[in-house]
């Protein structure tokens, strides 16, 4: 399926509610709950939908108030291990659980997320 043609097939309402399922985890997660802005949670779940709202055909809206997204620059402060990692594919997947968007568009997301999630592992802080 090409990257583009996700937004047209699942829409605002689609990553909405893969996005929210993944937030709605957060808070009680001991290894991500902490990590998290808790005055902010609203603000992160609005970053990562608009985020892959852009990178998959809808509007631009996060580079618009973000700027290039520069996702490992900006993964820095944060203390991502292999176990962190997993534990966010984790509630991803809880979230695809939930969500239950059409099976071709949800194995896309998930390839896409896993790969990135790998490439956000980093040392230090
Ligand atoms: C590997 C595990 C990951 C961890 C532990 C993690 C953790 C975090 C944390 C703590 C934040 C700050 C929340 C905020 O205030 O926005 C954040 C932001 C963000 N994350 Fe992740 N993340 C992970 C993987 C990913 C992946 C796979 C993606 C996308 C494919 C992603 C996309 C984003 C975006 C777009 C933001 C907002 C950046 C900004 O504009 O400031 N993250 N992440």
């Amino acid at each position: 399926m090409d990257e583009m043609a996700l937004y047209p097939v699942i829409g605002e309402e689609g990553f909405a509610r893969l996005v929210a399922a993944f937030y709605r985890q957060v808070p009680n997660d001991d290894i991500l709950g902490p990590m998290y802005p808790a005055e902010d949670l609203h603000g992160a779940e609005e970053r990562l939908r608009d985020f892959l709202i852009g990178r998959f055909g809808g509007p631009q809206r996060y580079i618009e108030q973000r700027g290039h997204p520069r996702l490992r620059m900006r993964h820095g402060p944060f203390h991502i291990d292999q176990a962190a990692r997993d534990r966010w594919m984790k509630l991803m997947d809880n979230a695809f659980a939930e969500a239950a968007l059409p099976a071709e568009a949800e194995q896309h997301l998930r390839e896409f997320l896993s790969q990135v999630a790998t490439f956000m592992i980093h040392q230090g802080a």
